[in-house]
């Protein structure tokens, strides 16, 4: 049994908050790329789900009259940062495991390398599963960002999804 589901994440607040405002409909296709790529490589479907999901949540629109300013982004961007501690604080809050909660906003922290002096780091097999994720719903422009998707279709989706890693972690039980 898990300590926290990603309804009891979605359904709160501060997770509706940041995740509408980076865009819910990205973070739930992350969160099942996440899910999809850890169950090929035996990894933890249920952080890399929870990273997947919440992997934007430090995400701010760097806007210069009423336009995306790339520029102003590149030079200013900490999403990854705020993103790892605000899931951090959140999944604590909500009763996740430390050990669980710390490695999911590390995978945070590093799925991209904006923030980074350089870009040879090495990352885990699960930090790199959810930059791939994150890749893999990209759109040029930052368009992912704003593809819609209504509450209900949402919540659909996250419950799921949540079936899903219920059903992997079961089958991980009586193997
Ligand atoms: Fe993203």
């Amino acid at each position: 049994m898990r300590d926290v589901t990603l309804q009891n994440i979605f359904e709160h607040h501060i997770a509706q908050k940041y995740l509408t405002r980076s865009g819910l409909a990205h973070a739930i296709a992350v969160a099942y790329h996440a899910f999809h790529l850890a169950k090929e490589e035996n990894l933890d479907v249920d952080i890399a789900a929870k990273a997947g999901l919440l992997h934007d949540m430090g995400h701010f629109t760097w806007y210069r009259n009423g336009k995306w300013d790339y520029d102003l982004y590149r030079q200013n961007d900490i999403h990854a940062i705020k993103g790892a501690e605000r899931a951090h604080k959140l999944l604590i809050r909500l009763g996740e495991n430390p050990i669980r909660a710390r490695t999911i906003a590390l995978a945070i922290l590093f799925h991209t390398d904006s923030f980074l002096p350089t870009n040879d780091i090495e990352r885990t097999a699960l930090q790199q599963i959810v930059k791939k994720a994150d890749e893999k719903d990209e759109e040029e422009g930052g368009l992912h960002h704003y593809r819609e998707i209504d509450l209900e279709r949402a919540r659909e989706s996250i419950r799921r999804l949540d079936n899903l890693i219920d059903t992997e972690e079961a089958k991980e039980l009586s193997s």
